[in-house]
């Protein structure tokens, strides 16, 4: 479970949308399976140099929440959790609505383990913050990704809630599923993550095990934030 932290601006957010494509690089790679650790080089793969089949490919690999959840408002839990698969789905399939009882199963299975079964007919706009990330992360485990992209994804959560949500990541990230999170509580990056990278303007400044973030590295990577932090 790795947390990407840094000041308002650091770049957290851009970091995560260059990783998912939906905002382009003017340069660098983006290695996956490809890190050179212990004297070894990698042999993945560099995202950016990604064709289109690559693209989708990629697109598959991952699943994607965010601090405001992202449903849709009107649509049905089950539905929002379903559209996780658009990826695999046609466009007059989904008009539809038309996915395939495998699909169904999962969502339920899904919703099941979070505890949303009771809620999976209402409306997603109907729903508490902590039941709305719970249905967005379901519906960003619908493609079975390797790795889960969590940008600030308790950020509008109450303490419970956050507990709570924070408490899935680590256990989707225990059942091998890498999750990359920006977070600026740096309590739950002590609690949750085994590994923090930490960037300011652009640049590593940590990369390590969160208990090795001390004081004066933390004044580094927030300066006057630090006031705000906890
Ligand atoms: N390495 C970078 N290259 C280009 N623009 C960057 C970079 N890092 C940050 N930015 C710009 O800085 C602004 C804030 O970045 P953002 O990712 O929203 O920060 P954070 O999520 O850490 O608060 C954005 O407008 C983004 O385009
Ligand atoms: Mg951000």
């Amino acid at each position: 479970m790795v947390a990407v932290i840094g000041r308002s601006g650091a770049g957290k957010s851009t970091l995560l949308h260059v990783m998912n494509g939906s905002t382009p690089a003017t340069g660098g790679q983006i290695l996956y399976h490809g890190y050179k650790s212990h004297g070894h080089e990698g042999n993945g793969r560099d995202i950016l140099c990604s064709n289109a089949r690559q693209w989708r490919q990629w697109r598959s690999e991952y699943g994607m929440i965010f601090q405001d959840f992202c449903l849709v408002p009107r649509l049905d839990v089950l539905t929002n959790v379903l559209l996780g698969r658009l990826n695999h789905t046609s466009t007059v399939k989904f008009f539809f609505k038309i996915f395939s009882d495998e699909d169904r199963t999962r969502a339920i299975t899904l919703l099941q383990w979070l505890g949303l079964l009771p809620q999976a007919l209402q409306r997603a706009e109907n729903l508490s913050g902590g039941q709305m990330q719970r249905v967005a992360i379901c519906r960003a485990l619908m493609q079975n990704p390797q790795l889960l992209l969590a940008d600030e994804p308790v950020a509008s959560l109450d303490p419970k809630n956050t507990q709570r949500i924070m408490e899935v990541l680590r256990q989707i990230s225990e059942n091998g599923i890498t999750v990359m999170i920006n977070l600026h509580s740096i309590e739950l990056v002590r609690q949750y993550c085994t590994r923090a990278i930490g960037i300011a303007q652009g640049e590593i400044l940590f990369d390590g095990p969160p208990d090795r973030l001390d004081e004066s590295l933390l004044r580094r990577l927030y300066g006057d934030e630090m006031e705000t932090l906890h």
